[in-house]
């Protein structure tokens, strides 16, 4: 069903409830939306994980499952395991794939039997994250990942989850999908759902210090990019709307303002632009269908695909292209050009493929014909200009 589709049968169901109690009609101005029921934000906020995972164990459920990225195996972090617990550690040098998650799955079942985890547990950046959340819907639901890449074909609450951002920006901490690639069948899509939502979320900006600046950039710049992609779609709402135009204005406050982006208030926007803006995404635009293909056809991780996606997109977006490449210089940001020069026609030919199918925020950004205004020659020349 079209995102258009399901808020019309969404409205039509409500009306006729609200007409038969009252007499009165109703207009809904949001879908019925569910949010991360709880947040825990500031500096130090990481400390309270064992409390949290504790408060899950019991005599009916495994130990604790733990997803963390694998910069982490070196790194120093006083994690909350104990003996039955386990431990993974992620390879996040490209995105999660459904084959990764059904790996994982298949491992977590393997090692907790019939007693399903007390909880799952993501710390990292948005793969990692994602990671967690998929594996989490997977051991309570059948099949496999690709089964449940779409809107709400999850059927069963997942494992309750806990999800502790190290970089901030993709907004996966309060998103309700978990993105994963599907090269079999050339598409990036996640599982839309609300079961998909974290039950708890610790945000403590100081675990983003350690991360090279050109990721935190790229990361932070995804809030930017779901924001105004929202801002400039014609599926909006009041709620999503103030929360886009918060986290745009935070997000220029860390690129533009005075003061390092990676200064202590900034490393604290940051986790909050990226909360607000996770719960205003879901309809992009033109940015990320464009990135999305780069991900999928050339393997660029997420928060750079974005910015080189926004870097040719110019005729459609003119001051927020102006904007990142203003951010872009500022924190001497490298992107080097032409990495879609001079590529096999086959290539193109993938990428072309790989951004069109995205109709949702095609169609958002552009209209239904969108097909005919992003013709195949005019995207392929816009991957040509990268
Ligand atoms: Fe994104």
């Amino acid at each position: 069903m079209k995102c258009s589709d399901e808020f019309s049968a969404l409205k039509h169901s409500l009306m006729n409830t609200l007409q038969r109690n009252n007499g009165k009609e109703f207009m809904p101005v949001t879908r019925n939306t569910k949010n991360v029921p709880y947040y825990l934000l500031g500096f130090g906020a990481f400390a309270s994980l064992g409390g949290m995972v504790d408060a899950r164990r019991g005599r009916e459920s495994g130990g604790a499952l733990f997803y963390l990225d694998r910069f982490f195996r070196d790194a120093k972090l006083s994690l909350p395991a104990r003996a039955g617990d386990k431990v993974v550690f992620v390879d996040t040098s490209s995105e999660p794939t459904v084959e990764n998650i059904d790996s994982l799955t298949g491992e977590a079942k393997a090692y907790f039997g019939t007693k399903a985890p007390c909880c799952v547990t993501g710390i990292g950046g948005g793969s990692v994250l994602d990671t967690a959340k998929a594996v989490a819907n997977l051991l309570t639901n059948p099949g496999r990942a690709e089964d449940y890449q779409g809107w709400e074909l999850v059927k069963n609450p997942a494992v309750y989850k806990i999800g502790v951002p190290t970089l901030a920006g993709t907004g996966a901490e309060c998103s309700r999908t978990c993105v994963l690639l599907n090269r079999k069948r050339g598409l990036k899509l996640g599982m839309n759902s609300d079961f998909t939502v974290y039950d708890q979320i610790l945000l403590d900006p100081e675990l983003t210090r350690s991360a090279p600046c050109d990721q935190f950039f790229f990361t932070g710049t995804d809030t930017f990019m779901h924001c105004f992609e929202s801002l400039r779609g014609s599926y909006r709402n009041i709620i999503v709307d103030r929360l886009s135009e918060t986290a745009v204005g935070l997000c220029r406050d860390i690129f533009l303002g005075p003061d390092d982006m990676k200064a202590d208030g900034n490393l604290e926007n940051m986790m909050v632009a990226s909360y607000l803006g996770g719960m205003a995404a879901g309809n992009t635009g033109v940015v990320h269908p464009v990135s999305a293909a780069l991900s999928t056809v050339l393997h660029l991780p997420h928060g750079k695909a974005n910015c080189y996606a926004l870097s040719a997109l110019g005729d459609f977006y003119p001051e927020e292209r102006a904007l990142l490449m203003e951010m872009k210089a500022k924190n001497k940001i490298d992107m080097p050009e032409g990495i879609c020069r001079n590529l096999p026609d086959d290539r193109y030919e993938a990428l072309y493929q790989a951004g069109i199918i995205h109709e949702n925020p095609l169609s958002n950004a552009l209209g239904p014909e969108y097909k005919e205004i992003l013709s195949r020659d005019r995207l392929v020349s816009i991957f040509k200009a990268m």
